[in-house]
């Protein structure tokens, strides 16, 4: 069981060294050397303060943070799934992607969507995701990265099964 809580602020620096050190080790081999280092180079741990206000956020720990991932319920949108890389294999992004399906589906997310990094389609799919195009995902900085848009259908979850049963007894 794969202890995930919500991030605080206090985690930020922590998740700012993990997502720099994720890309540099586990994207490497999909993207550039000049990609890499322009796209860690944009990452600040203050960056990271905004989506912990506004979206669900949360890490996995062992011993530490060794992975964070972000769900924007309004947009059905995993805006970021990352694994420390001495963490990685070991089943931490595969607790995290289920925690983050679960808290998408108490929010009424139907479909769940996905800018999947190119070396994250095989593991996407492996949980029901499905290519829906390439695309260009352009970060902060302006940087654009080649990625896959994915999407998953997500049962219904309780919300809006009761909205469902409002909406019927009217
Ligand atoms: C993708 C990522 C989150 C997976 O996390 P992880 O903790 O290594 O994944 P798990 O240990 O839960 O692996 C689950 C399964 O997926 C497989 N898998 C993991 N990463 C994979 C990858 N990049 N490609 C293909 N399969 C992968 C594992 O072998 C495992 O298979 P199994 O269940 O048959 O043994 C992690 O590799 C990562 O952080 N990558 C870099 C960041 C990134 O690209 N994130 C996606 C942003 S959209």
């Amino acid at each position: 069981m794969v202890d995930i809580r919500r991030a605080a602020p206090a985690d930020a620096v922590g998740i700012c060294e993990l997502h720099r050190s994720s890309i540099r080790r586990l994207c490497s081999a999909s993207y550039s050397p000049e990609q890499i280092a322009s796209w860690t180079e944009a990452l600040q741990p203050d960056r990271y303060l905004p989506a912990m206000e506004r979206f669900e956020f949360f890490v996995a720990e062992a011993g530490g943070v060794v992975g964070f991932c972000i769900v924007d319920p309004n947009g059905g949108e995993l805006n970021a799934l990352y694994v420390h890389p001495g963490f990685s294999g070991q089943g931490f992004g595969s607790a995290l992607l289920e925690y983050a399906e679960r808290v998408a589906i108490a929010h009424s997310v139907a479909r769940l969507r996905v800018k999947s990094t190119v070396n994250a389609v095989t593991f996407y799919e492996s949980h029901g995701f499905r290519q829906v195009r390439r695309a260009l995902h352009v970060n902060p900085a302006g940087l654009e990265l080649e990625c896959v848009e994915m999407v998953k259908d997500l049962p219904r979850g309780s919300r809006a099964a009761d909205a469902e049963m409002e909406s019927q007894s009217d």
